[in-house]
């Protein structure tokens, strides 16, 4: 199984992950063989990459973070939060809980699991896959930090709902396929203050979660906004869920920007760190993701290509596809020989 840009799919492969639509349902399902019709749909949708397998291949289990059904009902879940929050009605908050405890108790009782896919999404699925996807990072730090499960709780419903103020921003502007002026990017950020007052209004939620989505454009140096907090002036929750933002966000392409691959976005947060980052918060996500994830095609220092096909906190498996190894599978572990020298793709 393959992570692989859209231009370069050919007619003997198949969907390897099911695409999650905005409601968290399957818009394609594994096994589809995928057709020049479907590639070029998909990209008319703003797909970029897709995991894919040969016709033939056989492709081995692996664990993730949470499971796809949950994932299904956290997209749902984000999906139905924003809509309420864009009517200025009550959040549904008995469903945010029920989500955030399947979450919980998927990612605190997974051992040594880590942050290891690439995410499929478009432009019209993008905040509901990344909030998802910023909660499960979030989550994994908190765990790695050894935060108690009934102090993650808060964190974990933050980072879910960590840019529900962008119902308040002009979708005009969100959806500009383009890197966004100046005037507009102050627009943006103003949905750190709309998130926070939509949240702060919900009863039932604790007061930390709006001060987790107030603050998750806050950066160590005072650098960021709304309020150019400084260092542990910023809660730890803000702290976290900036790192984890980030790294969502420099992973995932949009139509105007190439997404960076996992390790060169872990170097970039570890190099911004102190400045911008709680070194703390990075040391902890960097032990929660993996540097090379599923699907990642690499070259060895045996100068033999492979395909990452598990990663977890203890070992790398690869399978070789080129050499005379070919199609053998192997565990990489930290004192292994092998090595991964670099991503191809
Ligand atoms: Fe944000």
């Amino acid at each position: 199984m393959r992570y692989l840009p859209l231009e370069e799919i050919t007619e003997d492969m198949c969907l390897a992950r099911p695409i999650f639509n905005g409601d968290g349902r399957v818009l394609l399902s594994n096994g589809v063989k995928l057709s020049k019709n479907y590639v070029s749909r998909l990209k008319e949708m703003g797909y970029q990459n897709l995991y894919v397998y040969r016709v033939g291949e056989e492709i081995s289990d692996f664990s993730t973070p949470i499971s796809d059904q949950t994932m299904r009902e956290a997209i749902h879940g984000v999906k139905d939060a924003f809509g309420k929050a864009a009517q200025r009605q009550q959040l549904n908050i008995r469903d945010v809980n029920e989500i955030v405890s399947y979450i919980l108790d998927e990612i605190l009782t997974n051992p040594n699991v880590l942050y290891n896919l690439m995410d499929i999404k478009n432009h019209d699925n993008y905040y509901y896959h990344h909030s998802v996807n910023v909660c499960i990072i979030s989550t994994l730090i908190a765990k790695e930090m050894g935060l108690a499960r009934e102090k993650v709780k808060d964190l974990t419903t933050g980072a879910l709902l960590h840019d529900l103020g962008m119902v308040c921003v002009d979708p005009r502007i969100l959806s500009q396929p383009r890197k966004l002026t100046e005037d507009e990017m102050a627009t943006v950020r103003e949905h750190t203050n709309y998130g926070f007052q939509l949240l702060r209004s919900e009863r039932n939620l604790s007061i930390l979660v709006a001060h987790t989505a107030y603050q998750h454009h806050e950066r160590m140096d005072g650098s960021g906004y709304p309020k150019g907090l400084v260092g542990e002036d910023i809660h730890l929750f803000g702290r976290i869920v900036a790192v984890a933002d980030s790294y969502e966000t420099m992973t995932s392409g949009r139509v105007y920007r190439k997404a960076m691959w996992s390790h060169e976005a872990i170097r970039q947060l570890r190099e911004s760190a102190p400045e911008k980052y709680d070194p703390d918060v990075v040391a902890a996500m960097e032990r929660s993701i993996a540097f090379y994830p599923v699907g990642s095609v690499v070259v060895l220092n045996t100068h033999e290509e492979a395909v990452v096909v598990d990663v977890n906190a203890k070992k790398i498996t690869i399978q070789f596809s080129s050499g005379p190894r070919v199609n053998a599978l192997m565990d990489l572990e930290p004192d292994s020989e092998i090595k991964i020298e670099e991503r191809l793709s």
